[in-house]
């Protein structure tokens, strides 16, 4: 990663309230040297952007359409109308719960796109894929559904986010080494696609806290993280966002 800094997003997932929200995010503050996100659920996405200052607003899903009788839906233009710059896409969360597929994970990239917002494209195995060996293959087979979609080109536009299924909330984090060869992986699959594999930001996520970071964020193919449980304690978060600025670009 020669140029841009390190990325670090908050994903608030199902939590927060008016008032808890107001405490917290008046706790964050822009960190000189890593960019800085939070992704609170939709409801809050108006108030977050009242009250950030160099911190950065993203939303955690993105509906593939832009408007129309699609109930519940929140739309990419929606999202950047409320100051969204990323919106999370294909969470295994999304995948797991809410029945997104591959082919629609790649629909998402292409609205959020669409409407000029930055996808942050999760990927990861689960325990049961790693165990068999196939971790990169799946990272492929999902990076390659959205490729499909969107081109080789998009890739300059958006951060892929490498969350092992097996780690996001279950304080067992990938080690700095497991990260680094996945990231690896995803960079050489960049550049078999004929991107500018250096220029895309690689997320690690998945039980990052305050006394892992820095080894994550250590290694030469971590661009940053996607911080889950410890972006709802803002000192937590913010030692994150530090530990992102001690590595370096
Ligand atoms: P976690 O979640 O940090 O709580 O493991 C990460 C994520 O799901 O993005």
């Amino acid at each position: 990663m020669a140029q841009k800094h390190k990325l670090v997003a908050g994903n608030w997932k199902l939590n927060g309230g008016l008032a808890a929200n107001a405490a917290l995010l008046g706790a964050l503050e822009a960190v000189a040297g890593v960019e800085v996100a939070v992704c609170p659920p939709f409801p809050y996405l108006a108030q977050a952007a009242s009250l950030l200052k160099g911190v950065a607003l993203g939303a955690q899903s993105v509906s593939e359409f832009q408007s129309g009788a699609y109930t519940g839906e929140v739309s990419a233009e929606m999202l950047a109308e409320l100051g969204c710059k990323f919106a999370i896409v294909g969470h295994s969360e999304r995948r797991a719960l809410f029945g997104e597929d591959e082919a629609s994970v790649g629909r998402k990239t292409a609205a959020a796109l669409r409407a000029g917002l930055v996808p942050i494209v999760c990927v990861g195995e689960s325990l049961a894929e790693r165990e068999a060996g196939q971790a990169s293959a799946v990272i492929r087979r999902q990076l390659d559904a959205v490729r499909t979609v969107v081109g080789t080109p998009a890739f300059a536009r958006l951060e892929i986010a490498y969350e092992p299924v097996w780690a996001i909330g279950t304080g067992r984090a990938a080690t700095a080494a497991q990260a680094q060869e996945v990231h690896a992986d995803i960079r050489r699959w960049l550049g078999e696609q004929g991107a500018d594999a250096k220029a895309v930001r690689i997320l690690y996520g998945g039980s990052v806290k305050a006394d892992n970071a820095a080894e994550l964020f250590g290694m030469p193919d971590v661009d940053g993280g996607l911080i889950g449980g410890a972006a709802l304690v803002a000192q937590d978060f913010m030692a994150i966002c530090r530990a992102a600025v001690a590595q370096g670009a």
